[in-house]
């Protein structure tokens, strides 16, 4: 009888069934970074933040991606827009449809405009507007043929519907329930396909269920990993680019067979953002 186990428990066979794929990213360099209001509860305005380290943090981060094959593309910041940088909020895009973010809090909303405008100037043809609160990537994760949608904090549950009739995918709604965890791109990541890796504590108990159904293998973060971002995370298939500080999800990466890289972060950090915070996939039709 065939060997299963070994493939499912992660042995070291699996290195040689990771594959990457080239993706293209839009990243917003953090030229106005700042944390002037605070609309989650990493955000404390008394706090100084040095915009010259986060820069350099960024494009340490952008020049990674580039390295590993995969196409930047770069908006231009706005002044006034301290969180413009976290591009994955300001919109989903699957198969080259666009669906514009409609943000939770006023501070962010003329991002919308940007991002608009971005998409509309690089040849995007089929750009919806959400009708819901809808805070793009942040919340819609793509895995295989479904999509995992966060609510709770900020995507209104109503646009999950909407989510699902534009990009004829199932959606998966899971709920959040942790204010420190308020994006599902904080407390879960797609590895693959098929796999992934979450922080059970941040979802309500019907949605750590769903989880535990769809994927009994997933990778399970500490509450160390959750606290240092380690679930804010982007993966080609292979190499999973995650906060150095998130050490215990860095090993189980390795004994899955991907190859972790971590990278240092911790002044996006202020902002309640890191790797994936500032990544948003564009998927061609
Ligand atoms: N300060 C930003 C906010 O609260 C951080 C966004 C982080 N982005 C993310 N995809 N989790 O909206």
């Amino acid at each position: 009888m065939p060997d299963i186990s070994k493939a499912r428990t992660g042995s070291p066979a699996d290195s040689r069934t990771r594959q990457a794929s080239a993706r293209h990213y839009l990243m917003c360099p953090p030229v106005y970074f700042d944390v002037s209001y605070s609309i989650n509860p990493w955000m404390d305005v008394t706090k100084p933040v040095d915009p010259a380290l986060a820069l350099a943090q960024w494009e340490r981060l952008r020049d990674l991606y580039r390295d590993l094959g995969h196409q930047v593309s770069e908006m231009t910041a706005v002044d006034g827009l301290p969180d413009m940088l976290f591009t994955a909020n300001g919109a989903t895009v699957v198969d080259g449809r666009v669906l514009l973010a409609n943000f939770r809090y006023e501070e962010r909303m003329p991002e919308s405009d940007a991002h608009r405008a971005w998409f509309r100037a690089n040849g995007f043809r089929h750009i919806y507007q959400a009708a819901w609160t809808n805070e793009g990537e942040g919340d819609c994760l793509l895995a295989g043929d479904r999509l995992l949608c966060g609510t709770g904090f900020r995507t209104d549950r109503y646009s999950h519907g909407e989510v699902q009739e534009l990009f004829g995918r199932p959606v998966i709604g899971l709920t959040l329930v942790d204010p420190r965890f308020y994006h599902l791109d904080t407390a879960l990541a797609i590895l693959d396909q098929d796999q992934i890796m979450y922080y059970p504590a941040a979802f309500s108990a019907g949605s750590r269920e769903v989880l535990r159904r769809l994927y009994p293998d997933a990778i399970l973060a500490t509450d160390a990993d959750a606290e240092v971002f380690g679930l804010n995370a982007v993966s080609d298939g292979q190499h999973v680019v995650l906060p150095q500080a998130a050490t215990h999800l860095i090993g189980e990466l390795r004994r899955r067979g991907y190859t972790p890289i971590g990278v240092d972060v911790s002044e996006l950090n202020k902002a309640g953002g890191a790797v994936k915070c500032c990544t948003l996939e564009l998927r061609a039709g």
